[in-house]
């Protein structure tokens, strides 16, 4: 069993309006809600691959309950505590030009009993997974060490542990020495306020070895288009991304963190993890929502994909 945090899960809407005009009535065409938030999206790929999944955070008011209807349709469990105000809805317009303007709500803020409360189910919800995955920024009210906090607490119970966020959070995080974590370029870039462009794959493989020398197990570092990188104690491995024409690349990261889950979650080492990671990654690409993916293609694209080890340690 797999447990999934969303602190800060979301709706995304989409909307598409011939022209947005400031200060004017906008008409808009074409709304869509679709469950968003990493952690819902992890969810539901985890689910697509087969996992048994209790996905936990908060979530308030009508956005809440789609946000909870979406987790029970794809057939995991709803572990949340809720908050008075509602998830935040994401609004994203698109115009007729094809530019895309976004306004965003702030979220709840989450009171230190509602932190209290969800640190307690927490701590029972251990008792009945062997892997978490924690996913996304924090809400506001929430300390920038919780996930370390957390990370820390599912250690104790010998509870495996994912972590993919950015800033601060992933620097605190850090320090409760997750099992695994997997930034991509950027945020792996402003963890250590460097410049990754243009650097090759060694020199990256050496930023990922002083995350491990810290005490993290694992690093896989997403590199969009370009491929993945995974470093855990056996050795480093690059696998080149699918060349495909992507539909949409938001959420391929949380598609690659479901499966890193997956296998971690079923002791697969870690050069077919990052194998199936890609290739599941690559059929996220195909789908417009988040968290989808045809497992007909992830077969043929596991097929093609071709993995160089970088480094090579005596295990
Ligand atoms: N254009 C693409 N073509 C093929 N594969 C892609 C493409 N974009 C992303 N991928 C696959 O998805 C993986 C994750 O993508 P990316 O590095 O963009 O993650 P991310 O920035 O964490 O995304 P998000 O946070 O939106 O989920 C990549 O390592 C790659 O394997
Ligand atoms: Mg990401």
């Amino acid at each position: 069993m797999i447990l999934t945090v969303s602190l800060n899960p979301a709706v995304d809407r989409t909307a598409a309006v011939d022209s947005l005009t400031p200060g004017c009535v906008n008409r808009l065409k074409n709304v869509k809600d679709y469950p968003g938030g990493k952690g819902i999206n992890v969810t539901r790929a985890l689910r697509l691959l087969g996992a048994d999944v209790i996905a936990t955070g908060f979530t308030g008011g009508y956005t809440g309950e789609f946000i909870e209807k979406a987790v029970r349709d794809c057939g995991a469990e709803c572990a949340f505590v809720k908050t008075a105000s509602p998830v935040r809805t994401n609004l994203n317009v698109i115009s007729a030009d094809g530019s895309v303007t976004e306004i965003l709500e702030p979220g709840p803020v989450i009171e230190a009993d509602l932190i209290f409360k969800f640190q307690n189910g927490f701590d029972e919800l251990l008792d009945r997974v062997n892997t978490v995955v924690f996913s996304g920024s924090l809400p506001e009210g929430v300390p920038a060490d919780f996930y370390g906090r957390l990370i820390r607490m599912a250690k104790e119970k010998g509870v495996r542990t994912i972590l993919d966020c950015s800033g601060e959070a992933l620097r605190e995080g850090i320090k409760a020495c997750p099992d695994l974590i997997k930034p991509n370029i950027k945020e792996l870039s402003d963890l250590y306020c460097k410049n990754t462009d243009g650097r090759d794959i060694e020199d990256i493989v050496r930023l990922t070895e002083k995350i491990r020398d810290e005490g993290v197990g694992a690093v896989c570092v997403s590199m969009g288009e370009k491929g993945m990188l995974l470093v855990d104690e056996t050795g480093g491995y690059f696998g080149e991304a699918i060349k495909l024409e992507p539909k949409n690349t938001v959420g391929c990261g949380d598609a690659a963190v479901a499966s890193l889950a997956y296998s971690f979650d079923k002791g697969i080492p870690g050069e077919d993890a990052l194998r199936s990671a890609i290739a599941v990654s690559a059929a996220n690409t195909q789908e417009i929502e988040s968290g989808k993916f045809c497992t007909q293609l992830v077969a043929e694209y596991l097929k093609l994909v071709k993995v160089n080890h970088t480094i090579h340690k005596e295990v």
